[in-house]
């Protein structure tokens, strides 16, 4: 930002315009519709607000916070951990690098599982936000929700998001389900780290840049967390119960191969809104 500018009277139009003319001078592919997005966020206000209310006057103190995230997002960060905030169906949640950000494509995973498991218990595994978690206990009739992470960093965010929200889920510690000791559930959906190590290499910067490693990458195949999950919850779900994973669309019947050798049956896979391979769903029909 220019040093004369702080010291000028700014008023919404003039932070929206100073912030669009550095994110585009950035290279940033949508720099007013970002502008918005971090001015409305942060300054708490309805994105309708900043353009309709152009006169209102920006608080000093804030100026500067908005400067550093304006640079923030220049640099290349994603707009939800710059922000702190991304929706995910009918939530916001806080975001961090703490965890990976919610993609679109999960609320998918979620309308599948809210189909076939609308009720009973159901344990989320590598919940990062908590966004499955919570989305279930939101929308879903279910007597308890269980979030388990690896990660203790991204388990106090879901815990803080749960908090945020007032929905009650059960955070757990733990690699996939180590920690639920003896506790049977009629669902265990996971979406599981699946880039392969080299698909990670080529990970568009601003996601291999900002995004947690473990949250992405799992093994040279991109399938260690997905071939031990399908083995391991075999004994974390009731007979009849659910397994809702998840996918790489570049690995449907691989992915598919494992699950199925792990011993679950009716094993099949969904598109998302762009017809990609993206959901596994299975059923624990026979004991093995
Ligand atoms: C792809 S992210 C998904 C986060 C969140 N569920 C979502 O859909 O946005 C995978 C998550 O799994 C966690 N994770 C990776 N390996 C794990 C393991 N062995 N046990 C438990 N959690 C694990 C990571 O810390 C990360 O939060």
């Amino acid at each position: 930002m220019p040093p004369e500018a702080t010291s000028l009277r700014l008023t919404l139009a003039g932070a929206l315009a100073r912030a669009t003319h550095r994110l585009a001078e950035a290279g940033l592919a949508t720099p007013r519709r970002d502008a918005i997005r971090i001015l409305a966020d942060l300054l708490d206000l309805a994105p309708a607000s900043i353009v309709i209310d152009g006169d209102r006057v920006v608080e000093p103190e804030r100026r500067r916070w908005l400067d550093r995230a304006i640079e923030r997002r220049a640099a290349g960060e994603p707009l939800a951990y710059v922000t702190g905030l991304a929706g995910f169906r009918r939530l916001v949640l806080r975001v961090d690098r703490r965890a990976l950000i919610p993609r679109p494509e999960t609320e998918g995973l979620v309308d599948r599982i809210l189909a076939r498991c609308p009720n009973g218990s159901v344990a989320d595994v590598g919940t990062g936000t908590g966004c499955i978690a919570l989305a279930l206990r939101d929308e879903g009739g279910y007597r308890q929700v269980t979030g388990v992470d690896r990660s203790p960093e991204a388990l106090a965010l879901a815990a803080q998001n749960g908090r945020r929200t007032g929905l009650p889920v059960r955070w757990v510690r733990g690699d996939l389900t180590t920690g639920f000791g003896d506790a049977v559930f009629d669902a265990v959906v996971a979406n599981p780290p699946y880039v392969s190590s080299q698909e990670y290499l080529a990970l568009d910067p601003s996601v291999r840049d900002y995004e947690p490693r473990q949250a992405l990458e799992s093994g040279p195949a991109g399938l260690d967390a997905s071939a031990r999950l399908a083995v391991d919850a075999w004994r974390a779900v009731r007979p009849g119960g659910l397994l809702a994973l998840e996918i790489a669309e570049q690995r449907p019947r691989e992915t598919a191969e494992l699950v199925a050798r792990a011993g679950w049956s009716e094993v099949v896979i969904e598109e998302d809104l762009f017809g990609r391979p993206r959901y596994l769903l299975a059923t624990k029909r026979n004991d093995k």
